[in-house]
């Protein structure tokens, strides 16, 4: 199967990569929806939606800090970096669902937040934004302005950043190669991504241990962790 795509894969001058959290799973993120997943242990309803965040703004920000003290701890995996290395030999955009900023720290240029940043936050009502590394002792922490600060995340029900969710879309509309990473595909609208990408007549590319529910649309699904088949499929793109 592979063979069949070799040609357009290494032809390919625009590479868009789709991630989402399998990608960080070997940094020691856990996922979402995998059966060690955060929702089997928390209920998202109770802390990534606004009205959880309103209701009870200290719990939704002591789960977040706990997030955070494991992200700052966490280092980029083979996966990330291969993405990162790509970037010498091809036009390489990482549209992102993750708020880990690991794909930065592994060194690529032009990453899509499509689900904001875990190390930034903003104010609730103010246009108050800035980097966060550092835990807060008070909980929920306030502006300067008087009103509570909130990661700046999307939380469900939310829209994504208008201007990055167009770009983003731009990208999967104008890519002829678009490999999707450590993604269910279950959360709209990063999940119609790789539709706009193959309407379009762009190759899919699916890297995921599982099957998704696109796995049957994908030009080719390897059914390995990111960590091990990212380098060595991008060690093939760059032959
Ligand atoms: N390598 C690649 N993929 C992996 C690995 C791995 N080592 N381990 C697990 N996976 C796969 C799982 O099989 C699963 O399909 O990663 C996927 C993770 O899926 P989710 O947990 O649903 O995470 P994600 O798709 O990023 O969730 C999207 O949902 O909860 C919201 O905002 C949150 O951005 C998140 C969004």
């Amino acid at each position: 199967m592979f063979d069949t795509l070799s040609h357009q894969i290494k032809d390919s001058e625009k590479i868009v990569f789709v991630t989402g959290a399998g990608i960080s799973k070997e940094s020691g993120i856990p996922t979402f929806r995998d059966k060690d997943g955060l929702w089997r242990k928390y209920d998202p309803m109770q802390l990534a939606t606004i009205d959880a965040f309103y209701k009870n703004p200290s719990l939704v920000w002591e789960w977040y800090q706990e997030r955070l003290a494991n992200v700052l701890t966490a280092k980029p995996n083979p996966g990330h970096l291969a993405i990162a290395e790509l970037e010498r030999h091809k036009e390489v955009i990482v549209l992102t669902q993750n708020i880990d900023g690991l794909h930065q720290r592994a060194g690529s240029k032009i990453v899509l937040e499509l689900h904001g940043s875990l190390v930034r936050i903003k104010c609730t009502v103010c246009n108050f934004i800035d980097q966060f590394s550092i835990p807060f002792e008070i909980l929920p922490p306030k502006c300067r302005c008087g009103n509570i600060l909130r990661p700046d995340v999307v939380w469900f029900g939310e829209k994504l950043p208008h201007l990055v969710w167009g770009e983003a879309m731009s990208h999967a509309i104008n890519c002829d190669l678009m490999i999707i990473v450590g993604t269910s595909l279950e959360v709209s609208p990063a999940n119609t991504l790789p539709l706009y990408a193959k309407q379009n007549g762009a190759v899919l590319i699916e890297i995921n241990p599982e099957k998704t529910r696109m796995s049957s649309s994908m030009d080719l699904s390897i059914n390995e962790t990111s960590a091990k088949a990212l380098p060595r499929l991008i060690s093939l793109i760059q032959k």
